[in-house]
């Protein structure tokens, strides 16, 4: 059996071999020139650590509160479309080895499993949306989450409008089944006026949120420190540092740059997590390290998900000794202990 570390290290190799050009495409993609998606996973690498010795690391707790309620990893999936592509158990099979990780979901709006199959795998999740230009569109597919037990509304604010991207991925979805997408709208949806993404987003679409579902609303896509604090005057729970992967502006900052200003600006009144180029437990204990709370992983258990349930579940186990490997080495005993270990003070504070 390949080892775990060259296991991770080829994820993206082993999709190669396995996934449709226009899958693979996808999956990968950047916006424009690729530029901020192919930088994400070396900026974290720039960080340096200052490490603890002669503290008791035999007992560690890898566990976060997240909106009020335990999880007990401090990663989660963040919401990525067309998994069905990926692996015909799609969703499920991300649902299931996610839930017996205890890790949490973010489940896209576009996803291809219906929300109360993904709820019967006994996953955590939460929904994400982007909000139509008419929001009374998305009604029926709120209702339909809320009913289903999802534990949070995730709006992603940086898709005003979907740009052109590399690999012609754009185009991939033309050729999709339709059964492996955007199944939890009411049929039709894509035809009704009004169904374009919003291009008006505001802070009194978090109030509309928070009343149609009454539940805590997260805002997915904040970079600057000015527009966390106006999302968290306007209510939001959380503030999720994030440029898509890459995916949206080209040339948008590095989250790993932009996450120590929105921590400052914000943390202690809300919670902040970040995504963008993690690949490892190390990435993850330094984005603690420099204040999230949490961290979300789109491509890695999308890359994972390749070898279906097994293959994330995989993925999650790796994750979790590489973690616990970082907090031992670091002198932490939890992700809280790890905000004090950076070796300088983080320099982008814009
Ligand atoms: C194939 C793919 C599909 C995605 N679909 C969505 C989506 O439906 N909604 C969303 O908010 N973000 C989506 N994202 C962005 C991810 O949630 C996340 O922000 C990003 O993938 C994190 O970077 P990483 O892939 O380097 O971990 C998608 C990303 C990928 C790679």
């Amino acid at each position: 059996m390949t080892s775990d570390v060259r296991w991770l290290a080829e994820l993206e190799d082993r999709a190669r071999a396995v996934l449709p050009a226009p899958v693979l495409g996808y999956v990968l993609q950047g916006a424009g020139d690729g530029i901020t998606a192919s930088e994400a996973t070396e900026a974290w690498r720039r960080v340096r650590l200052l490490p603890h010795v002669m503290r008791d690391v035999t007992e560690l707790d890898l566990g976060v509160s997240l909106l009020g309620e335990r999880v007990d990893v401090p990663w989660g999936v963040a919401p990525t479309t067309w998994q069905g592509a990926v692996h015909p158990d799609g969703e499920l099979a991300m649902a299931r080895a996610t839930a017996a990780a205890g890790g949490l979901m973010v489940v896209s709006s576009n996803a291809g499993t219906p929300f109360d199959q993904l709820a019967e795998t006994g996953v955590d999740w939460w929904l994400q949306v982007y909000l139509p230009a008419d929001r009374t569109l998305a009604e029926p597919l709120l209702a339909r989450a809320v009913a289903a037990g999802a534990r949070a509304v995730v709006l992603t604010v940086d898709t005003p409008v979907v740009p052109a991207r590399q690999h012609d991925g754009n185009a991939a979805w033309d050729g999709a089944d339709s059964g492996l997408l955007r199944v939890n709208f009411d049929d039709g949806y894509d035809h009704e006026s009004g169904a374009d993404k919003a291009t008006d987003l505001g802070p009194h679409d978090l109030d509309w949120l928070s009343e149609r579902t009454g539940l805590p609303v997260v805002v997915k896509g904040v970079l600057r420190p000015d527009d966390a604090r106006r999302c968290v005057q306007a209510g939001a729970r959380a503030v999720w540092v994030s440029n898509h992967g890459g995916r949206q502006l080209d040339r948008a900052v590095a989250t790993v740059d932009a996450l120590p200003a929105v921590v400052a600006e914000v943390g202690g009144a809300a919670e902040v997590y970040v995504d963008g180029g993690l690949r490892s437990g190390l990435d993850i204990v330094t984005a603690t390290a420099l204040g999230a709370d949490a961290v979300f992983l789109g491509r890695s258990p999308l890359l994972a998900l390749v070898e279906g349930e097994r293959g994330v579940a995989r993925l999650h186990r790796l994750l979790r000794d590489q973690v616990t490997e970082a907090l031992r080495l670091t002198g932490c005993r939890s992700l809280a202990d790890t905000r004090g270990i950076l070796a300088t003070e983080p320099q982008n504070t814009h």
